[in-house]
């Protein structure tokens, strides 16, 4: 992170919003002035990548209001949701530091009161890869993000390619259901090494970590057979065996896919694609993806 702007502690602290109708009541107040409202959804334990959103939004929105929900519905039984890393005093200060207006901080009660029976459920594209490893994980997130769209009412959300599968999900959410806000995807945020931020690289230990900085030249190096002439499957084969080499625990995919429907990749000249992964390293499931071109 660059140094501390001295100006930096004269920054308003973000007005916590904890409840619909007091989101309401901000989304009022902006309207009223015609102002713009952007939404960064998170899950907090909040790092440059995530501020990355907020800095990008900042660009395009006169407020921008940053969601803080650690989702249950999409951490399948025996997933990390308690173990999940819960940081709210420091996520409050980066983005007092970020510059954020807001931040919508709602509990499980104003999200999922006890009768809540509603699910979304977006086909396709949610079946591959994380579909087939974190079965329920995306009607999880369909559904809280729709319900964060329908209760902040923004006119943009900013989302991270880091969750590929994710952010085509939400774009595709959006298309099909008609919903008036415009989707921003980012590019992720690295470490000088390569490895992707995330809150899970919490879970890695120092020799964890540098295997882990590994993935993304695993990815590079596919693709880069792949451009070459290599055929989709057997690049993918190459990258499991290589990723195992390289000593993470297990591979649960690395794909070669169509950048837009993630089906499998089968004619790379002329298909956009995109490679993705989920492999194992210790207590943590790291995710990582490259553009083909
Ligand atoms: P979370 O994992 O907290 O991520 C919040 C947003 O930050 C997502 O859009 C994610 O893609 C983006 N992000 C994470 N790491 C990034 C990186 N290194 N560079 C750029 N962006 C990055 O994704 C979720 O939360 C949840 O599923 C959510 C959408 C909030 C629904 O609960």
């Amino acid at each position: 992170m660059t140094a501390p702007d001295p100006k930096d502690d004269k920054r308003p602290t973000p007005l916590i919003v904890k409840d619909v109708p007091a989101l309401r009541a901000y989304r009022e107040k902006l309207r009223a002035g015609q102002k713009t409202l952007a939404l960064v959804p998170t899950m907090g334990a909040l790092h440059d990548g995530h501020l990355s959103l907020v800095k990008a939004a900042l660009k395009k929105a006169d407020h921008v209001m940053v969601s803080i929900f650690v989702n249950p519905t999409q951490f399948a039984p025996h997933e990390d949701l308690a173990a999940y890393p819960r940081t709210w005093e420091s996520d409050c200060e980066k983005l007092t530091m970020a510059g954020a207006h807001a931040i919508y901080h709602p509990s499980i009660d104003t999200m999922y009161p006890p009768d809540f029976a509603a699910t979304i459920h977006i086909e396709h594209i949610t079946a591959p890869l994380e579909g087939v490893c974190r079965p329920g994980h995306f009607d999880g997130v369909a559904t809280v993000v729709a319900k964060l769209f329908m209760q902040a009412q923004s006119d943009c959300a900013f989302f991270g390619e880091k969750d590929y599968q994710q952010l085509q999900m939400i774009r595709k959410m959006v298309v099909d259901l008609d919903m008036a806000v415009t989707i921003y995807g980012l590019p992720t945020l690295r470490d000088d090494h390569g490895l992707a931020l995330s809150s899970r690289n919490a879970y890695l230990s120092d020799a964890e970590r540098t295997i882990a900085r590994q993935l993304n030249k695993v990815l590079h190096e596919i693709a880069h057979k792949i451009k070459h002439g290599t055929a989709p499957r057997d690049a993918e084969q190459w990258g499991h065996d290589e990723a195992l080499r390289c000593g993470f625990d297990a591979v649960d995919y690395i794909a070669a896919a169509h950048a837009e429907t993630l089906a499998p990749l089968h004619d790379p000249a002329h298909e956009p694609g995109r490679i993705l992964a989920a492999v194992r390293l210790g207590k943590a499931r790291l995710i990582d993806n490259i553009a083909l071109s």
